[in-house]
């Protein structure tokens, strides 16, 4: 593995194959010591520093826990409660922090916020969720497919649904890993472009591809994994009955996966819908993997934190 000691993990553009391969097999260390009961205290002294200015369940835990299984320390540092809260600068805030803890992991709206605390501060900054990416997620995600299908080129993968943050973490995960992924929206609600165009350029470079189609059925055909996500993310609540309305024909249910490969997987990052983007019979099926992804989480996560820390 390339050391990424001491590196920011704002997106996965950033990390070059190498190290997605090499933080995965760590990943499956630390899966194997977890599950067998074996102690990993390697991040004994360092604390990590959580913000979140949305809600979390998964990204909030698996990062605590795993922390302290690490040995290190977590300190939460909720946005409301600083400074940052009452105007003080995400520049003055990132030096500060720096000079006390070792790591922050921050989950906000904008992306932009996040490259800024990065920017200026000398400690690193993982992105746990923001308007434009969600890395960590796509980790877990890259995870349960290799230990599924036992490789992740050319494996093929559908995405169905809106054009967000998860989609465009799996799309750079995809691309860089060598997969063959197939993104269906509604017609405006297409990934971003800037982020098509980025995937596009890692898919040629890895043997992979990257497409983008409003046709779900098309997307889905011999499919080796489908994968979908709310249709209203956070902050997007004003706009839910009209993104209902958009995506009616986008639910992963029976139908749909009827073209998909007998042994396909179906993932979600959770939380999940059910009713909405994916089917009850689906995601309580039995090709769904979202529990063991949603557990892949916390090994991905820690894989990550020593890398950077040790
Ligand atoms: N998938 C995910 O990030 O879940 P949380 O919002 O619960 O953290
Ligand atoms: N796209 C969703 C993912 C939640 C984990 C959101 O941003 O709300």
């Amino acid at each position: 593995i390339t050391s990424i000691k001491g590196k920011d993990l704002l997106t996965l553009a950033d990390y070059s194959p190498a190290v997605i391969t090499g933080l995965l097999k760590k990943a499956k260390e630390l899966k194997a010591a977890y599950l067998s009961g074996e102690a990993t205290p390697v991040l004994i002294g360092k604390i990590l520093g959580l913000i979140f200015d949305k809600p979390s369940t998964r990204t909030r835990v698996s990062f605590e826990a795993g922390m302290l299984q690490l040995g290190g320390q977590v300190i939460h540092l909720n946005g409301q409660e600083m400074q940052l809260g009452r105007g003080e600068p995400i520049s003055d805030t990132a030096k500060v922090l720096s000079q006390y803890i070792d790591a922050v992991m921050i989950r906000t709206f904008s992306h932009e916020r996040v490259v800024e605390l990065a920017e200026h501060a000398t400690i690193p900054i993982i992105n746990g969720l923001t308007d434009l990416y969600h890395p960590c997620q796509a980790l877990a995600d890259l995870l349960t497919i290799e230990e599924e299908k036992g490789k992740l080129q050319r494996v093929k993968m559908a995405y169905i649904g809106d054009g967000n943050n998860v989609a465009h973490s799996l799309m750079i995960a995809a691309a860089k890993t060598g997969m063959n992924l197939v993104v269906a929206t509604p017609v405006g609600y297409e990934p971003k472009e800037k982020v098509v165009e980025l995937a596009k350029k890692f898919a040629f470079e890895s043997g992979g591809a990257i497409a983008v189609t409003n046709d779900p059925v098309e997307a889905v055909a011999g499919a080796d994994v489908i994968y979908t996500d709310v249709w209203t993310s956070m902050g997007q609540e004003a706009e839910n009955a009209q993104r209902l309305l958009d995506f009616k024909d986008f639910q992963v249910n029976e139908k749909l996966v009827a073209g998909a490969k007998e042994d396909y997987l179906f993932l979600h990052c959770l939380p999940a819908h059910r009713g909405e983007e994916v089917a009850g019979e689906v995601i309580d099926g039995a090709r769904s993997f979202v529990f063991q992804q949603a557990g892949n989480r916390l090994h991905v996560q820690k894989a990550l934190l020593v890398e950077i820390l040790k």
